[in-house]
């Protein structure tokens, strides 16, 4: 026999739940409630993890006044056992009073795993679910297996809510997650996501594929799991209270993918430009699981990176010509019908931000490099009518860059000698230091230096010339520009580039920061 799906929803309805529940864990009772206090002006879905207590039952007085001072906030408590990767420590029997005892309390649901609730009697189970919504929890810690084996498993105890999480070790793993949630969730109300870092997009698209909410972390130190979000950054920069069936899905996908950028830029662009879209990222750990991915979720468009820009080519069913000369693909769009349409939008991001300082045709560029991102610019460059000279430390890549793109070669003696109305580093020299620098100051003889680094935002090379006197074009712009034209190839809208600018800006800044603090910490 089955339990009637969606009581709670029947019973409860007034109660509509946020999509974000944040979970408080606390080692004493005033510990959980002073945090949960904290919590509550941004977070209005808390999880009292009861089980991180050493004993559950002292602080359910607190909680108590705590659910009658806020009477507006959804309170789930969980009192997970031990053999089900919680803390708690005690029995079935014990558990199942202390979840009856935090109901009283005024939390409105209660959370017991499947493992527990099948020792306890059916009474048992219906009597707890008159007094708060009962979810009926299950946590696969290795991998994403038989979740339609599991689900019917639980459906044969009455619940409100069934939650399944599982491990994410592919991407593949969040689309049988979603599928999952997409077949089952008009039956049941269903929780869903997987966890770990490659698990990041079932958090976001779970509730899109029919997840009744999703569980985020309270802040960036209380995170407790690789790529786990936090609950700010799924409803700021996901905007998840708005995310719904008709929503499109963007995404970075390459390896790693954590720290980039894109997400931040991407979706302040998709917000201010009103676009029902959302933009993840996709840690892929491999090409073929990659593709596998974007042909299932669907996904409308992938911002392309390291490594797979170069892999990812012959597996397109159409490029432009920018790919096609670059051999490098930085763009996708995943047409209706399933084809996979690349895009290089790399050349754009060199030559937009040069042409609103100086008119191209003719003008005598040096690009430093003969890889990807040189590719990129010299060809964006010499289409505009350039003058390109190349080095590189390597003479073989650029050699064949320099005859392929009708461009010529420059040889690093002769730079002291030669000027250039513009510089540009697209060697990855100077990335992530502010020791480095491809090349000496009495070799940088220019009117700009354009430094393709934009990690750290002033690197040795933009120093070194705003010393001999040069103008300096930061990595950024380039970063920037480069997502403008996939924003544009993506919605057919013009990308809002100043608020790209300002949100990249400012989540540098904020990343610096942290940097610092982590700096200061470790040196006490
Ligand atoms: P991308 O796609 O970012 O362009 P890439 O294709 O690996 O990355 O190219 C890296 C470029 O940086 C190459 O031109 C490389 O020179 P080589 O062809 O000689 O490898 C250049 N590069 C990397 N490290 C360098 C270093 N320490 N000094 C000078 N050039 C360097």
């Amino acid at each position: 026999m089955t339990a009637a799906p969606n009581q709670f929803v029947a019973r409860f309805r007034p109660l509509r739940l946020p999509r974000v529940c944040v979970a408080v864990t606390g080692s004493d009772p005033s510990e959980i409630v002073e945090k949960a206090e904290a919590l509550v002006r941004d977070n209005t879905f808390l999880e009292f993890r009861l089980d991180y207590l050493a004993r559950p039952v002292l602080a359910l007085g607190r909680i108590k006044q705590f659910t009658e001072y806020h009477p507006h906030v959804s309170t789930i408590a969980t009192c997970r056992r031990v053999a089900n990767g919680g803390k708690f420590r005690g029995s079935v029997a014990s558990q199942l009073d202390i979840l009856t005892k935090a109901a009283a309390a005024g939390c409105q649901l209660v959370d017991m795993e499947l493992q527990s609730a099948v020792h306890c009697k059916r009474t048992q189970l219906e009597r707890l679910r008159t007094r708060a919504a009962l979810i009926l929890s299950y946590h696969d810690f290795r991998g994403t297996k038989k979740l339609e084996e599991t689900l019917e498993k639980m459906v044969a105890l009455p619940a409100d809510f069934y939650k399944i999480v599982t491990t994410a070790t592919t991407l593949h793993d969040n689309v049988v997650m979603m599928k999952f949630l997409e077949k089952n969730s008009d039956r049941y109300s269903l929780i869903g996501l997987c966890m770990g870092e490659q698990g990041i997009i079932s958090r976001v698209l779970g509730v899109r594929a029919g997840s009744a909410f999703t569980f985020a972390a309270v802040s960036e130190d209380e995170k407790t799991a690789p790529g786990q979000v936090t609950a700010q950054e799924l409803r700021s920069t996901y905007r998840i209270e708005q995310v719904d069936p008709a929503t499109r899905v963007y995404a970075v996908a390459g390896d790693p993918v954590l720290h980039s950028l894109s997400p931040a830029i991407m979706n302040a662009a998709l917000r201010r430009e009103t676009v029902n879209g959302v933009y993840v990222a996709l840690h892929a750990k491999t090409l073929k699981d990659l593709l596998g991915c974007v042909k299932e979720i669907p996904i409308h468009g992938l911002s392309i990176t390291m490594p797979y820009k170069e892999a990812i080519v012959s597996h397109l069913d159409n490029t432009d010509a920018h790919t096609t000369k670059i051999g490098a693909c930085n763009t996708l769009v995943r047409a209706q019908d399933g084809k996979l349409y690349g895009f290089n939008t790399d050349a754009a991001g060199v030559v937009r931000p040069l042409q609103q300082r100086i008119s191209l045709e003719q003008a005598k560029i040096l690009v430093l490099g003969a890889g990807g991102a040189a590719r990129a610019a010299v060809y964006g460059l010499k289409e505009r009518g350039a003058e390109v000279y190349i080095l590189n430390r390597t003479l073989g890549p650029a050699q064949k860059l320099a005859r392929s793109a009708r461009a010529r070669l420059v040889k690093r003696a002769d730079l002291k000698k030669l000027t250039f109305d513009v510089i540009i580093n697209a060697t990855s020299v100077g990335m992530g230091n502010t020791r480095e620098s491809p090349l000496n100051e009495n070799e940088i003889r220019t009117r700009y230096v354009f430094d393709m680094v934009y990690d750290p935002p002033e690197t040795r090379l933009m120093k070194m010339a705003k010393a001999a006197g040069a103008e300096v074009i930061p990595g950024i712009e380039m970063f920037v520009q480069q997502a403008a034209r996939q924003f544009e190839i993506w919605t057919g809208k013009p990308a809002p580039l100043d608020e790209m600018l300002r949100v990249v800006n400012r989540v540098i800044e904020e990343r610096a920061a942290a940097k610092d603090a982590d700096d200061g910490l470790k040196k006490k």
